[in-house]
């Protein structure tokens, strides 16, 4: 994914563009994707039945096949077909039973729904950014880059997950998929990854999974269910064993609580809080060591840095930070999508459907 120089664009026109301000969003007018409820009240197998109903099963199946085909290869297949009866003793619920009503749906074996929602957690080349603005308010904003996504466009959904008939946590996913790679829950944080590009080892994931470490997108969702507030999420999500490296981004409510978290397998590598009283009104997550210099041929970071620069903290809202989303190659011909949200204001939450079409 080669990027323009980042020297290419002045700052003096970025910020004449973004003063232009709906103009420059409007241009596309992205779609925002289907909102489901799913009910967290029914069992895990039955949960996601009322949301399938409403695509057309073929399709479905078809992009399960199309991902099955080409993200996975034929012995990890081999081995994870015979080894799902011994893994799903000791894989964390609800997700397995989730997984196992969707194969029912879908006509597939547990094995392949196990493998599909794995094959997501690779590839996914993104950005995130935690910001505060001058009144203390934290903002939190992701695109969702992924090169052969062309089908995940029109199974992305926005998903109200319910307990008790109350919004619980949302998050937006690919319909199959029962991990969340963006998430918000209301009035306490909001949660993003971004994968940390080190590879990607069938082998390790395999081995990892018997080790009970948990899939990158599965700890989000749990920390959304479980975690009491922004503390108590940045230390589930710093210290609970992965089967791959990750960034994590998480947004709070209060001044100053936003952090980077840059995971190993085994735990935090470096954690990297907003500092706002020394200058460090945002942090800017691509898929680099932040400490690093981003590689030339895919700097996102300096355009997003950039843009926000040109912004001002004074200015930063849900809707400045999705033009700054939309800065080449921040944005680019492979996000999916782009989610803007606030714990704070939990009815903000927004997502947009991107390169449709
Ligand atoms: C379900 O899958 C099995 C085995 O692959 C196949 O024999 C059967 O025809 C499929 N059923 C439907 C309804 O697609
Ligand atoms: C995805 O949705 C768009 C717009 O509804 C449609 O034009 C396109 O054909 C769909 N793509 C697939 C692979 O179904
Ligand atoms: C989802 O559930 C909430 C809370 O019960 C309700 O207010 C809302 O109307 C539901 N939305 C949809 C799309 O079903
Ligand atoms: C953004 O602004 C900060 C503070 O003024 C400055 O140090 C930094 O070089 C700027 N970065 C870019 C990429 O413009
Ligand atoms: C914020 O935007 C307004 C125009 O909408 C502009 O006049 C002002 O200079 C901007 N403030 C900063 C700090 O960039
Ligand atoms: C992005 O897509 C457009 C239109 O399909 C194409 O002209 C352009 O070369 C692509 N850009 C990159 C960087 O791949």
């Amino acid at each position: 994914m080669r990027a323009a120089g980042p020297g290419a664009r002045p700052a003096r026109r970025l910020l004449l563009l973004l003063l232009a301000g709906a103009g420059v969003s409007a241009a596309a007018s992205p779609p925002a994707p289907p909102l489901f409820n799913v009910s967290l009240d029914a069992a895990p197998e039955q949960r996601w039945q009322p949301v399938l109903r409403h695509f057309d099963p073929d399709f479905l199946r078809a992009a399960m096949a199309h991902i099955l085909g080409h993200r996975i290869p034929k012995w990890v297949h081999a081995v994870i077909q015979k080894a799902v009866e011994e893994l799903e003793g000791f894989l964390p619920q609800p997700f397995t039973g989730e997984i196992r009503g969707l194969c029912d749906v879908l006509n597939l074996s547990l094995a392949d729904g196990l493998l599909i929602n794995l094959a997501y957690e690779s590839t996914a080349f993104c950005t995130s950014i935690v910001a505060q603005d001058s009144k203390g308010h934290i903002y939190h904003g992701r695109n969702l880059d992924y090169a052969f996504g062309t089908f995940l466009r029109n199974l992305t959904v926005d998903v109200q997950f319910l307990k008790n008939g109350q919004i619980a946590f949302t998050g937006t996913t690919f319909i199959g998929y029962v991990g969340l790679w963006t998430g918000q829950s209301p009035h306490k944080f909001t949660v993003s990854g971004d994968e940390r590009d080190k590879g990607w080892w069938w082998e390790n994931v395999i081995a990892a999974l018997f080790q009970r470490h948990s899939p990158i997108s599965w700890l989000i969702r749990s920390t959304l269910s479980e975690s009491e507030n922004f503390e108590a999420a940045v230390y589930k999500l710093a210290k609970t064993p992965l089967i791959a490296d990750v960034y994590y981004i998480v947004g709070g409510t209060s001044p100053q609580e936003g952090v980077v978290i840059t995971r190993n397998r085994g735990g935090p590598v470096d954690i990297w809080p907003l500092d706002p009283l020394n200058g460090a009104w945002f942090r800017v997550e691509t898929n680099y060591d932040h400490w690093k210099p981003a590689p030339e041929g895919d700097d996102r970071r300096t355009p997003a840095i950039k843009a926000l620069n040109a912004t001002g903290q004074a200015n930063l809202s849900l809707e400045t930070l999705f033009q700054v989303l939309s800065v080449f190659p921040v944005y680019n011909n492979y996000t999916i999508y782009t989610t803007v949200m606030s714990a704070a204001n939990p009815d903000k939450y927004m997502t947009r459907i991107r390169n449709l079409g």
